[in-house]
């Protein structure tokens, strides 16, 4: 499996993978709105078949002050889960957000009540929880707002 930054012909791919993973579903023009903006902050996971196996689609923060990135959303199938994608997808774009758009760090939501992403997050990323937005989800769950700060340069 190879990690790789995303193209326009992979969009189909991440959405279908959004929605066997994920109840937070987007529509086509939300990926495009991504790829078109940030093209460097999108990174599929393909195994030796040419198929998309995981996913990360981020963006920046550009109303706020502080420069920041954002993890819209990350997924890997389940046929392809505790291979570490979901680990180097998400460092890859956390790099290009620091080393393309000088991102002072990243944020992220996630459900209180999902367990494997918190773990990644927290133990294996280093994110902090930052704050919690009470019925954050559609469903009336409640989201961690986390954050990582990024090495800024000197
Ligand atoms: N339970 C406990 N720990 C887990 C689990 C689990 N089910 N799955 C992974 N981990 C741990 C791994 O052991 C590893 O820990 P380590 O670094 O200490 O060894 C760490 O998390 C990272 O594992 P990866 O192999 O990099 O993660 P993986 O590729 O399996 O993907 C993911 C993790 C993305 C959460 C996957 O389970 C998934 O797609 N889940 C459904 C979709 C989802 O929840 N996406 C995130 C929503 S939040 C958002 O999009 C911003």
């Amino acid at each position: 499996v190879c990690i790789r930054q995303a193209t326009v012909d992979d969009l189909l791919a991440m959405q279908s993978c959004n929605l066997m993973c994920l109840p937070e579903n987007y529509q086509m023009k939300y990926y495009f709105y991504h790829i078109l903006s940030w093209p460097q902050l999108l990174y599929v996971a393909e195994d030796y078949n040419k198929k998309i196996v995981g996913y990360v689609l981020a963006k920046m923060e550009e109303e706020s002050t502080e420069c920041h990135g954002h993890i819209t959303s990350l997924a890997v199938l389940r046929t392809h889960r505790k291979l570490g994608l979901a680990t180097k997808l998400m460092n890859a774009a956390q790099q290009a957000m620091q080393e393309v758009f000088g991102a002072e760090y990243v944020s992220l939501h996630v459900r209180k009540s999902n367990r494997a992403a918190f773990h990644l997050y927290t133990e294996t990323l280093g994110y902090r929880i930052n704050d919690i937005e009470a019925k954050y989800y559609a469903d009336s769950e409640d989201a961690y707002d986390m954050r990582k700060m990024l090495k800024t340069k000197s």
